[in-house]
């Protein structure tokens, strides 16, 4: 039986890879699902025969993972980018400077997606992980083999023992649009954009769901010891006999005109793809003269990434709504005409604030003009006048809040009008969810406007009034929502529902001070500020009765923030939130025995941290502390070091030689504490 099994897996494979890799299938659907069926059989027939990289295991399981964190053999750079040919033409002569051969180029399109590196030992898919920072990612195995064009066996046999592939996950168009049609029928948000819906389903936490959701895989660097050629392109060109989806719409280049062309070729083209791009990869083809050139901090030096200008569109500006967010701060929001935008259909826009509207002079019967910057909310960046109709009187920017009508007020220096009432009520529910977001106190239970429906029935105000719930008090709740789309949905409490939700608060008291500092929502204090704060003050009544001065000594921590944590401390209902919070037993004191101590290398050294590097500098800070060293701040006799990034600056430097400091790279930190 084991002959069958294996011959049904190798077959199915082969159907697998005509159909999703070549889209040149040979058989009909009907006679893959029977032939589907029958391994399927068999394998439940003979367990000991299971094989995680069956084709049967491309469905998924139920299993929920808390996805492991892995280690890159070799970093995940990022890619430098350049917006004009003149940038082009400067990266073109930085390589030829460097190289003494001539030198050829590939281009690729830049799939706007989210990078994986694929693992593969002896031909069978190993491990599959995120960019994640760059130097460790999530695993995403279990996800990744549900991708049908990602091989779970190689073909044929020339290939490496063991090699690293990397390559983008996307969703393709029409994916996305069914996605999200069946999310509005459901009443969950739609996503953005295809590259949001890729990362949001590779991110999921179960197999089987993944798979519903079609992804695809598109690789483009082959990693390791022994590649079969001493080309980046004949490289992917075997690769694709081993299997994999590599696209055809490379080409080589033998000068930068020919590069210029292909840019210019897809800039106009990019619309008819099936799939999302963002611009353009141009890479130094051969192997030696990649390793000549080398690397910087986080990018390498033989590759660079064209961006393509934003897409702009024009459209009407219906109106303009008002919103008010956590903290007060007025937003004003363009309602337009629908218009097609990079791939997805654009209602509202933002405004960003009074001045910006002065400025730019906008006004509701205007014909504006949309970017998608970034590709996250589109903004409105200009008029066409030509357009504009006679009777168009000038926006007059609203002086009273939309919500609870105070009195708006702006501070000297800041652009943004604010509703001075705590108990404005978005205020009082963006602070609630705030505080239960994931970066904060992470009570997901509580997501998806059930905290606005305990708001509305009074069951809560401020954060501490969550840890008071009881099930009696929500079960059976129920209300109509309409979301910032105006699609109305229906949610209601039931029995499981709210012994999630309250599972959930419990679990929150485990949260670290940090995150409970971050999630109270000081204004200013971020998730590093908080970080930061946390570490030097150790406990909330240390922090609550620190001075300003106390504060501004502390690194990085300059005196808007010292000064906003001063005055929240100095308001008694923040300081009765507090008390409440501390009777509830959140964390509001760190943790020591959290901290690991990884090693002591660095035990009794003093390091000065400067540049860029391919990580956060606090993540480089954090490693440091890990293994026993100090972070200071400025070089003096008694640095023991001086770990030195990109970009770092020449005074540093020179400082560092004359009190004959050693100046080490990330590199070099790297194998002192023995990453590498
Ligand atoms: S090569 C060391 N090729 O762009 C070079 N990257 O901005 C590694 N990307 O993290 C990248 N299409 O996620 C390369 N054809 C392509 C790409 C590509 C999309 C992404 C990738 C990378 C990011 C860098």
């Amino acid at each position: 039986m084991e002959e069958r099994i294996l011959a049904l897996r190798k077959e199915l494979e082969h159907h697998n890879y005509l159909y999703y890799v070549l889209s040149q299938p040979v058989i009909s659907d009907y006679d893959y699902d029977m032939l589907m069926k029958e391994l399927e059989q068999l394998e439940k027939e003979y367990p000991q025969l299971a094989d995680p990289n069956s084709p049967t295991q491309r469905v998924g399981n139920d299993v929920n993972l808390e996805f492991q964190q892995v280690r890159h053999q070799y970093p995940m750079l990022s890619l430098d980018n350049t917006y004009s040919e003149d940038e082009l033409a400067d990266f073109d002569a930085r390589v030829k400077k460097e190289l003494t051969d001539d030198c050829r180029y590939v281009c690729e399109l830049k799939y706007d997606g989210l990078s994986v590196s694929l693992t593969y030992r002896n031909g069978a898919l190993l491990r599959a992980v995120t960019r994640g920072d760059g130097i460790q990612g999530d695993d995403v195995t279990a996800n990744v083999r549900t991708i049908r064009s990602v091989p779970l066996k190689l073909r044929g046999n020339d290939f490496p023992e063991e090699f690293e592939i990397r390559g983008e996950v996307v969703m393709l168009h029409g994916t996305f649009e069914k996605l999200n049609a069946e999310r509005a029928e459901t009443g969950e948000t739609p996503f953005a954009n295809p590259r949001n819906a890729a990362s949001g389903t590779l991110k999921m936490q179960n197999s089987a769901q993944v798979a519903k959701r079609p992804l695809d895989c598109f690789l483009y660097f082959l990693l390791g010891e022994k590649l079969p050629a001493g080309s980046h392109f004949d490289n992917l060109e075997k690769a694709r006999e081993w299997g994999f989806k590599i696209p055809l719409y490379a080409a080589v280049c033998n000068t930068i005109e020919e590069v210029a062309a292909f840019i210019a070729k897809w800039e106009k083209e990019r619309d008819k793809l099936p799939f999302d791009i963002d611009g353009i990869v141009v890479k130094v083809d051969n192997l030696s003269q990649q390793k000549q050139l080398g690397m910087r901090a986080k990018s390498p030096r033989w590759a660079v990434a064209y961006k393509f200008p934003a897409e702009r569109v024009e459209t009407l500006l219906e109106s303009i709504s008002y919103q008010v967010g956590r903290t007060g701060a007025i937003t004003p929001v363009a309602n337009l005409s629908p218009v097609r935008l990079a791939g997805t259909t654009v209602k509202r826009a933002s405004l960003h604030n009074a001045d910006q509207i002065q400025l730019l002079d906008i006004r509701v019967g205007d014909t504006v003009y949309v970017e998608k910057g970034g590709e996250i909310i589109p903004k409105v960046i200009g008029v066409n006048r030509e357009k504009r109709p006679a009777d168009c009187p000038p926006t007059v920017f609203i002086s009273r809040c939309p919500e609870c009508d105070s009195v708006l007020q702006r501070n000297e220096g800041e652009a943004a009008w604010f509703c001075p009432n705590r108990n404005c009520p978005p205020q009082v529910k963006g602070r609630l969810e705030h505080f239960i977001s994931r970066k904060a106190m992470n009570i997901d239970s509580l997501g998806e406007g059930k905290i606005e429906l305990l708001y509305d029935k009074g069951l809560v105000h401020i954060a501490s009034d969550l840890y008071h719930l009881t099930a009696a008090q929500i079960t059976g709740l129920e209300k109509v929502i309409t979301d910032e789309e105006g699609n109305r949905r229906k949610i209601a409490f039931g029995t499981r529902t709210a012994e999630n939700m309250l599972s959930g608060i419990e679990a929150s008291k485990n949260v670290p001070f940090e995150r409970v500092l971050y999630a109270i929502g000081i204004r200013y204090v971020g998730e590093t500020i908080a970080q930061k704060l946390a570490r030097s003050f150790k406990n909330i009544d240390a922090l609550a009765k620190a001075s300003y001065e106390e504060m501004i000594a502390v690194d990085e921590i300059g005196g808007r923030i010292a000064g906003s944590v001063v005055d929240f401390f100095a308001q008694a209902d923040n300081v009765a939130l507090i008390e409440n919070l501390k009777q509830a037993g959140l964390q509001l004191a760190v943790d020591e025995s959290a901290f690991r101590q990884k090693s002591d290398v660095l035990e009794g050294k003093s390091i000065v941290v400067s540049g860029v590097f391919s990580i956060p500098r606090d993540d480089i800070k954090k490693i440091i502390e890990e293994h026993g060293g100090k972070n200071t701040g400025s070089i003096s006799s008694n640095t023991s070091y001086v770990l030195a990034g990109e970009k770092m600056g020449p005074e540093k430097l020179k400082k560092a030689e004359k009190l004959k400091v050693p100046v080490i790279s990330e590199e070099e930190f790297y194998r002192l504490i023995g990453y590498s």
